[in-house]
């Protein structure tokens, strides 16, 4: 999580850093901060987000050179003091950091001994006095400091650390959180994500772990490996992003990925109709193996989990493989058993949460094949797995995502279709399907025009404190990322259940104050779900049900429902998840709830 940016250059560095660490909000903004280096250190931060900390600034504050942060708390309450960037005992260091320091406690009590002292709670200012330490003992080589201090951290880190009378300098390290550098026609900068990197950004670097890097406006870019070699890091070139990150006159970005999603959708399809096919661009590397793999294991978190849990249906159903989705988290604790065989498909919106990150490290080093299913190039994960795949939806800014999931469900069925097509499986029905995909933007559309009866519907249910979401087969992971999204912004208390198990404990939960959202617009399961809705029903629970367009019978039995165009079963995850990603954009809005930014959470998990 946080996020952090540095600048040194030949122009004024505040305007800059903000500008950066705007574009960097999405990691984390409950406090934030900025150090500019100008013969001393001048030093900002404030709690909350980054317009709290913009107005607490002066007009102006010379100086070319800086560090600033926006950050997610990990350790350390979110306020003022525990703020980055924090300053060294002697007040000649300043640092920023994006990661965590496990054995704090033992440097801290070490450093303690020695007479340092601590303002803050967190383990950054830890590691910044570690590093001061080094730099006193060791005749005050700044790269070596760094170096000795860094290698006795266990955990992970992205700094970026000032030194005073070096206004020109930014020394910066990683291990195991990202870290990216940039040469622009302005100077030169580091931060956690390309994003935060001007438009006039030409070539960009991306270090190794433990590569320690000086950024000086004069000499350029200094780059230390972990052997104390000096070595040259191979740029690439570097392509601002095309699509807009406004809100194009949407009130919040979450609404706007909302909408969205009829372009993006399409952007997500590989698929030609022209002649029939589907082309991965980059998978080639791996086409060999997927003839042959015999298990496919999806690793994600949060939306992603959700679905890769619909690709487990698509890829056992069409492809004939069997495939289980995973928490990236508890998969790469649990020692699993994997290696040759296995197709270990990373599912991440961003391609840098550390979980997903960690599994898939681990699913390389066992042998399996690794592919990732991500939303931005040059992310981590697209950068060391086998193989790739883009959702091209463009920037989601959004925390709760939105477009990034319907993306993420049609690349997931085109993939099952084709690695059904590599094993020569038949599947007549699936021209037709992917025909139907393909055309989906239409429908989309006209879910997207229903905005106000969801408004409406919202409105209606605002009093209810909990919801329950059922599903059944591949829209039991609608149900999920239904109630997920209820869940993140607009804090109210929502289960997703698939509809068989609501008997076994859910249900007892049921009365008049506890809705249900019953996604029954799957032919397979039709039947089975108004059995459910039925149950509910009979217990004095309200029913919103979301139906086949035309399902008189269902229509007729619901308390509400929103229809939805009748197309495919394989097509309705991505259809049936719109009105509900709306449904809890406008609940959220009712409680006055900031949906773009809701409280604990980033949209970047970079911590595990
Ligand atoms: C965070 C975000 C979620 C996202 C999850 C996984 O929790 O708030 O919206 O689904 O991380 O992120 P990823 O980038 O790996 O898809």
């Amino acid at each position: 999580m946080c996020g952090i940016v540095g600048y040194v250059g030949q122009q004024e560095a505040k305007d800059l850093l903000l500008e950066g660490l705007k574009k960097l909000e999405y990691r984390g903004y409950d406090s934030a901060g900025i150090a500019i280096l100008n013969g001393d250190i001048h030093l900002f931060k404030s709690p909350g987000n980054i317009a709290s900390l913009e107005s607490t600034l002066p007009s102006t504050i010379e100086g070319k050179c800086g560090i600033a942060h926006t950050r997610w708390a990990t350790h350390g309450a979110p306020n003022q003091t525990n703020a980055h960037p924090h300053v060294s005992n002697s007040g000649n260091m300043t640092m920023v950091h994006n990661g965590i320091i496990e054995n704090y406690q033992e440097l801290k009590k070490e450093l303690r001994d020695k007479g340092y002292s601590f303002k803050s709670d967190t383990y950054s200012e830890v590691l910044l006095n570690l590093i001061e330490f080094e730099y006193n003992q060791n005749g005050q080589d700044a790269a070596d400091a760094i170096r000795k201090a860094t290698s006795r951290v266990k955990g992970t880190y992205a700094i970026g650390l000032l030194i005073k009378g070096e206004s020109d300098k930014i020394y910066a390290i990683r291990c195991g959180s990202p870290l990216i550098i940039a040469k622009a026609q302005e100077g030169f900068y580091m931060a956690s994500d390309l994003n935060a990197f001007s438009t006039t950004t030409d070539e960009v670097f991306f270090p190794e772990d433990h590569d320690l890097i000086i950024l000086n406006a004069q000499e350029g870019i200094r780059t230390i490996n972990e052997k104390g070699n000096e070595i040259r890091m191979i740029s690439e070139t570097f392509q601002a992003a095309t699509n807009s990150t406004g809100k194009n006159g949407f009130e919040d970005y979450m609404l706007k990925e909302i909408f969205e999603q009829e372009e993006t959708v399409p952007l997500a399809m590989v698929y030609s109709g022209k002649n029939n096919k589907i082309q991965f661009p980059h998978i080639t590397a791996i086409e060999e193996q997927l003839k042959s793999i015999n298990r496919i294991i999806i690793i994600g978190c949060g939306t992603s989990w959700h679905a890769g849990l619909i690709g487990n249906y698509l890829f056992e159903k069409y492809a004939r493989i069997p495939s289980t989705t995973e928490y990236a988290s508890e998969f790469r604790y649990r020692q699993p058993v994997i290696g040759k065989g296995d197709l270990v498909i990373a599912l991440s919106q961003s391609g840098e949460t550390a979980d997903t990150l960690a599994a898939t490290r681990l699913a390389k080093r066992a042998g399996a094949t690794t592919l990732v299913i991500c939303n931005v190039p040059r992310s981590t994960l697209t950068r060391e797995t086998d193989a790739h795949i883009l959702l091209n939806a463009g920037p989601e800014i959004g925390v709760a995502s939105t477009k990034a999931f319907t993306s993420q469900v049609a690349i997931l069925t085109q993939l099952a279709f084709y690695i059904s097509d590599l094993r020569n499986i038949e599947h007549p029905e699936i021209s037709g399907i992917l025909k139907n995909l393909a055309g989906l933007s239409i429908f989309i559309n006209k879910i997207l025009g229903k905005k106000n009866q969801i408004k409406e519907l919202a409105e209606k249910y605002s009093f209810a404190q909990n919801f329950l979401f059922i599903g059944r087969g591949i829209n039991y992971p609608t149900a999920l990322e239904g109630a997920l999204k209820l869940k993140e912004i607009s804090y109210i208390h929502a289960e997703g259940y698939p509809g068989a198990e609501m008997k076994h404990g859910p249900i007892a939960l049921i009365d008049s104050n506890f809705p249900t959202v019953a996604i029954a617009t799957d032919e397979e399961n039709r039947l089975k779900m108004i059995s459910n809705i039925h149950e509910i029903q009979a217990r004095g629970g309200n029913v919103i049900v979301l139906i086949r367009q035309g399902d008189d019978k269902l229509a007729s039995m619901a308390d509400d429902y929103i229809e939805i165009p009748a197309t495919n079963d394989e097509a309705m995850p991505i259809l049936s998840i719109i009105p509900l990603q709306m449904f809890s954009y406008y609940m959220a809005k009712f409680k006055g709830c900031n949906v773009d930014q809701p409280r604990n959470l980033a949209k970047s998990v970079t911590v595990e």
